[in-house]
């Protein structure tokens, strides 16, 4: 059930992986969502605690290490600070950002370890888990991959598969495979220390399914009730690894925790680790009762958030629960999966390169097109035109306007109205409005909604500045010119104040320009008007006030920069193209002896037709010069049978002959494959460059 008012809020943002940057996926699924939060309920005066960190342990860090030939400790140290950097250059306003490596995390998730140890609520036991001999080691979550054995899905993890977002057992993967060496996995006994989950059953049905119904996403909800209802079953929390936090208690020699024990953790100690920088106490944020606790994550991590990291906490004993966790589904880019091994993302770091000082026109675009509900799409094209046709065009244009036209006119002095018309006090209504309404919509987690109630408001100020034509007054009624002036800078005020928590950038700069904020600070509840004002103060903005130089808020963006974006794209593909194209390994190699054996001959192609009820093959009548004989040949898709028809060709005439699709074929066509993927005879007219592959 939601409390109703809080008197602090604790909220989470999934730990990154340092095992590479961080993409538009990431800044879309949580943190511009969890930022846009965090910043809303600060500027509603709440105690908040927005906490974040690097997930440093887990099977992701050594297999880069591997992979770049250096060491772990050096993956997470580049990772972390590329990661931690881009959180700041995107406003990401995490209260701390700290890391699984660091020493309180590793003393906080011991001690957690140890308390639920000495409790008595973990499973000691030794069972036979997955072994990669030729490595010589045993294979947990993504060192083995094999088929899911809830959907089918043909890459699942050992822990997790991530089309249907299942948490499984390694042992419960089919055809289970070594993403070490690709070696089929042996069984070999080891122990654990097991979390049964299935004790958890009755607390978890309780407290969500009874007790989360209305409040919690759709998705996540349902999510939920799925294994809950399936029963769950005890899960190993220990892992046989040599990268992670060594399991604290005695017998467990070479073995750590498994990283999805350690991470949430991070949470706690990330939030400690603020506390003590602070000077505050960190316990009230996780065990006061009035704290609401929100954790913002993507789908893939929803049963670690709702069933396991809970059960964590609940057999502690003394934390809050998560009241919500708003997780939302994908982003895909130009209609293909995000991909950090393909390269198939926008990724932070370069976009900024790309586009300096646009970080709101991603935030924005992001946002506008969040993956809430369903997954989503990201094109460069959407992103263009949310920029130039919502920003630019209706934002941008409309604080442009009412601020230039204050300095042409008076000098950038906020003008006296005269008395309000009914349009004017229409407009200022309805202005009142925004703030509720913007409330009501990122209370409920719906980002996209806000976003575009942001919109609405400054559609209304362009509307009214279009409407009532200041440039044109301003010849004839000089008091309705000033009315006018003054009604459109309190909107824009209103807009530099509600943006802040979507478009903190912009919001800062607006609220420079309109001199509400000295020119270098940061925006908070310090400075300026505050959200609640904008629906009960009379003024926003007074007459005489001073105004800044006024600058564009947003620039358009032109076609030739969305169309390199594309090209860079394109450039991705095709090169995993090429990499997906590596030629199969030579076959073993055959005598002298049996390639004599091979009866080689030139025909001619005398007639030809499609098998029917085939794509693939064409039956023809070879002319071998031994005779004229029928084979059937794997080339319908790439030539018709008119194209053949009198072609020369080398036959292999002393194939047993073979029967495909009741048709008998008595030899067969040499063929080669160029390497645009087409095939070209190998024959006496023919100008071939490429070696042949035989081919049916
Ligand atoms: N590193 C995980 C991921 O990227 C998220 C960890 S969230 C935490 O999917 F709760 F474990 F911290
Ligand atoms: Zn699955």
């Amino acid at each position: 059930m939601a409390k109703s008012e809080p008197k602090r809020i604790t909220i989470t943002a999934a730990l990154p992986y340092t095992n590479g940057p961080i993409h538009i996926g990431h800044l879309a699924g949580v943190y511009v969502p969890a930022d846009i939060y965090a910043r809303y309920q600060r500027l509603q005066g709440k105690d908040v605690a927005f906490i974040c960190g690097s997930d440093e342990h887990g099977v992701a860090i050594p297999m880069k290490a591997k992979k770049e030939g250096v060491s772990p400790k050096e993956i997470i140290d580049k990772y972390h600070s590329i990661i931690k950097k881009s959180f700041q250059d995107f406003g990401i306003s995490f209260d701390n950002y700290s890391r699984t490596s660091a020493e309180i995390h590793h003393k906080t998730a011991a001690d957690f370890f140890k308390k639920l140890y000495s409790q008595g609520d973990f499973i000691e036991e030794t069972t036979e888990q997955l072994f990669d001999e030729e490595a010589q080691q045993f294979l947990a979550d993504r060192f083995v991959t094999g088929t899911c054995p809830k959907c089918g899905y043909e890459s699942a993890y050992g822990d997790q598969c991530e089309n249907c977002g299942s948490s499984l057992n390694a042992t419960d993967l089919i055809n289970p495979r070594s993403t070490l060496t690709g070696a089929i996995p042996t069984l070999k006994a080891t122990k654990h220390w097991f979390l049964p989950l299935d004790r958890y059953q009755d607390f978890l049905k309780t407290w969500i399914l009874e007790g989360h119904k209305t409040d919690w996403k759709p998705n996540v909800y349902g999510q939920c009730k799925s294994w809950i209802e399936e029963g769950l079953k005890p899960r190993a929390v220990t892992r046989d690894l040599d990268w992670g936090i060594p399991v604290p208690v005695p017998g467990a020699e070479g073995k750590v925790l498994y990283v999805w024990f350690d991470a949430p953790i991070g949470y706690i100690s990330s939030t400690k680790e603020w506390a003590a920088r602070e000077g505050k106490d960190w316990k009230p944020y996780w065990k006061d009762k009035d704290t609401k606790l929100l954790h913002f994550i993507g789908k893939d991590n929803i049963v670690f958030h709702c069933i396991i990291f809970p059960s964590m906490l609940k057999a502690h004993g003394d934390f809050v629960l998560p009241e919500n966790v708003p997780a939302n589904e994908f982003l895909n880019l130009e209609g293909n999966k995000l991909s950090t091994s393909k390269n198939w993302a926008v990724w932070l770091h370069e976009y900024l390169e790309e586009f300096p000082d646009m970080q709101d026109v991603l935030r924005y675009t992001l946002t506008a097109n969040a993956p809430e509900t369903k997954d989503n799409d990201f094109t460069w094209k959407d992103f263009q035109a949310r920029n130039n046709n919502e920003l630019v065009a209706i934002f941008g244009n409309f604080v442009n306007r009412a601020l230039v036209l204050t300095h042409k006119y008076y000098d950038g002095i906020v003008p006296t109205p005269a008395e309000l018309n009914a349009t004017d006090l229409k407009v200022l209504d309805t202005l009142r409005e925004f703030p509720a309404k913007l409330s009501d919509s990122l209370e409920r987690y719906r980002f996209r909604e806000a976003s575009q109630e942001l919109m609405h408001l400054a559609r209304l100020g362009n509307k009214y500045l279009a409407d009532e034509e200041p440039w044109k007054l301003i010849k004839t009624d000089t008091a309705r010119t000033q009315t006018v002036l003054f009604v459109a800078l309190q909107i824009a005020t209103a807009l530099g104040v509600l943006s802040e928590p979507l478009l903190p950038f912009t919001a800062k700069k607006l609220k420079g320009i309109l001199n509400i904020i000295p020119a270098d600070t940061e925006t908070d509840r310090e400075q300026g008007p505050h959200w609640e004002d904008i629906s009960t103060r009379e003024t926003l903005l007074s007459p005489g006030h001073q105004i800044n130089k006024s600058e564009l808020l947003f620039r358009k963006i032109e076609d030739k920069e969305i169309e390199a974006q594309l090209r860079k794209l394109e450039a991705t593909k095709q090169s995993n193209q090429k990499e997906a194209m590596t030629p199969a390994p030579q076959k073993d190699t055959i005598s002298y002896d049996d390639f004599a054996k091979l009866d080689l001959r030139v025909g001619t192609i005398i007639a030809a037709e499609k098998v029917p009820k085939t794509d693939k093959l064409l039956q023809l009548k070879v002319d071998t010069g031994l005779d004229t004989r029928t084979i059937v040949s794997g080339i319908a898709e790439s030539f018709s049978p008119e194209e053949v028809i009198g072609k020369q060709v080398t036959v292999l005439v002393n194939l047993a002959p073979r029967k495909l699709r009741g048709v008998e074929s008595q030899g067969m066509l040499l063929m080669a494959e160029a390497e645009n993927g087409k095939l070209i005879f190998v024959g006496p007219d023919e100008d071939n460059s490429t070696n042949g592959i035989p081919i049916s």
